[in-house]
């Protein structure tokens, strides 16, 4: 059913941001760290969905860790196997219907084992999980990573073991994520969890709960210690990070998100500062000072439209008109004139006419995205548009209206992509290409991938980087002198 779905193939490439439904990837661990002891137990984890879920990832291998469980990438050696799920969309839950189906086999072999849902599907499922899913032996939503050792020991006796309790205050703080990213350059942090935002179409306020910021102290000793280690890039996690607030116990002031971003900065200024998700309504011109001022805080900014519509703009519940959105593209031209900017739009949302989509398609012509993440609406139980709205136009529409935002996307972002041809940028090297082990490739502040032969250079150094030639996915170039 969704094979012919036009995102899948653009997905493929650009599987970066939050809000993406990233195929499972198994993770291993950088190195076992921590001196607690093997308990001789292995553990397999797999993670879909946004950002979020892969830094939470990082959370509960730690966690798992601490108990003495060692991580495998090998689900047939695995005594735990995890699979930390997104509910998004309807096919980001039947890939993991589909991935369970699969694992019977692996189950078989290994009768022993456990199979644990973690994440938004098990918190938005609860216990349903474990009747409609035969083989589910643990639920563990996102709040409860703390339990999962002693829901592993309750699953292991034969017992249901479900933790769906989502709370007001967890932010994990005190836990240091086990990398299981292994490049060693470039890592997540989560700076808040939750949602209070009640977008209509969306499901993270109930999966994720409400919204929490963590101890912006832990935050920046956190980035201290990845750069201690080598690392030179932290993404700043959140649903909402314009909306970040923190209240030092010990004074009187609030840290908003544009403090942090400069407590942040403040590490080294080899270090660079990305941030992922800034919503229309809540990104001040502060934040974007800020990035002006900051050398290293990227030049970059994920601004989902969702619609170029006021009218289900209004129905969607995002609260900011086309005029406002445009006014705070505006405003980051205005402040940061290099700026890249990205987005996420939905189209066919309910009572979506064809001039409303029309106006989705001219504001992408006035904003003229670098990048976009591209999808059709479905409708999620429990959320405000299911109750309230009907999902009344026909799913034939919704691809063809999807078709048409997708092939202006890749047009706006092969020319955004042409432009940059005979530029030369400062890179950070990040990896060995995927097309050939005789090129690395790493990001500009504009958080585009350069891929570029190897010469001398090293994995987490900064490089300088002509381009010489593109796609509307990724830029070919050569490394300059400095
Ligand atoms: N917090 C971020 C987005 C999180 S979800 C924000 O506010 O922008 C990531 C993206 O998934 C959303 O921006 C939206 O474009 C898309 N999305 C969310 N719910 C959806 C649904 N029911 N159907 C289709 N796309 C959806
Ligand atoms: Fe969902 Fe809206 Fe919250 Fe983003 S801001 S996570 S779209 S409710
Ligand atoms: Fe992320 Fe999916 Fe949950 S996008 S917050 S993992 S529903």
């Amino acid at each position: 059913m969704y094979n012919d779905n036009p995102t899948l193939k653009f997905d493929e490439k650009q599987k970066d941001l939050l809000g993406e439904e990233r195929q499972g990837e198994a993770l291993e661990a950088a190195s076992a760290e921590g001196l607690v002891p093997d308990n001789g137990k292995r553990f397999y984890i797999e993670s879909y969905g946004c950002q979020m879920n892969f830094s939470d990832s990082e959370i509960v291998a730690s966690i798992l860790q601490g108990e003495g469980y060692r991580i495998t990438r090998d689900h047939d050696e695995a005594d735990v196997i995890l699979l930390n799920t997104c509910s998004i969309r309807e096919k980001a839950e039947d890939r993991i219907r589909k991935r369970l189906i699969e694992l019977k086999a692996v189950k078989k072999k290994k009768p022993d084992s456990v199979i644990g849902i973690l994440g938004c599907m098990a918190e938005r499922l609860k216990d349903k999980l474990l009747e409609e899913e035969q083989l589910v032996d643990i639920v563990c939503g996102p709040d409860a990573y703390r339990d999962l050792p002693n829901l592993v020991n309750v699953a292991e006796t034969g017992q249901d073991a479900v933790n769906v309790f989502l709370s007001k205050e967890e932010t994990y703080a005190d836990i240091s994520p086990v990398r299981l990213d292994r490049n060693g350059v470039t890592a997540f942090v989560s700076i808040m969890r939750g949602c209070d935002n009640m977008c209509s179409f969306c499901v993270v306020p109930f999966t994720r709960g409400r919204e929490r910021s963590r101890n912006a102290f832990s935050i920046v000793a956190e980035s201290q210690e990845l750069f201690d280690k080598g690392y030179r890039e932290v993404t700043l996690l959140g649903q909402n990070v314009d909306s970040y607030k923190w209240k030092n116990p010990a004074e009187e002031a609030q840290v908003s998100f544009a403090n942090l971003l400069s407590m942040v900065a403040d590490v080294h200024p080899d270090l660079r500062v990305r941030f992922s998700t800034s919503h229309p309504k809540d990104m001040t011109d502060e934040v974007l000072e800020v990035m002006a001022a900051r050398e290293n805080v990227c030049n970059y900014i994920h601004l989902p439209v969702q619609s170029g519509n006021s009218r289900v703009l209004d129905l969607m519940n995002r609260t900011y008109t086309r005029e406002w959105y445009l006014n705070r593209v505006d405003a980051i031209k205005r402040i940061i004139p290099d700026c890249a900017i990205s987005t996420d739009i939905i189209t066919g949302f309910c009572s979506e006419t064809e001039e409303e989509h029309q106006e989705t398609l001219s504001i992408m012509d006035i904003v003229q995205y670098d990048m976009a993440y591209m999808f059709f609406y479905s409708e999620r139980p429990g959320t405000l548009a299911a109750r309230k709205l009907e999902d009344d136009i026909p799913e034939e529409i919704k691809k063809r209206r999807l078709r048409e935002v997708i092939d202006k996307q890749m047009k706006h972002a092969l020319e955004a992509n042409q432009a940059c041809i005979g530029k030369t940028y400062k890179v950070l090297v990040e990896k060995v290409s995927k097309r050939s082990d005789d090129d690395y490739c790493g990001r500009n502040d504009q958080n585009k991938m350069i891929v570029f032969p190897k010469e001398q250079s090293k994995i987490g150094s900064y490089i300088n980087v002509k381009v010489h030639s593109c796609t509307s996915a990724s830029l070919k170039g050569e490394i300059v002198p400095n």
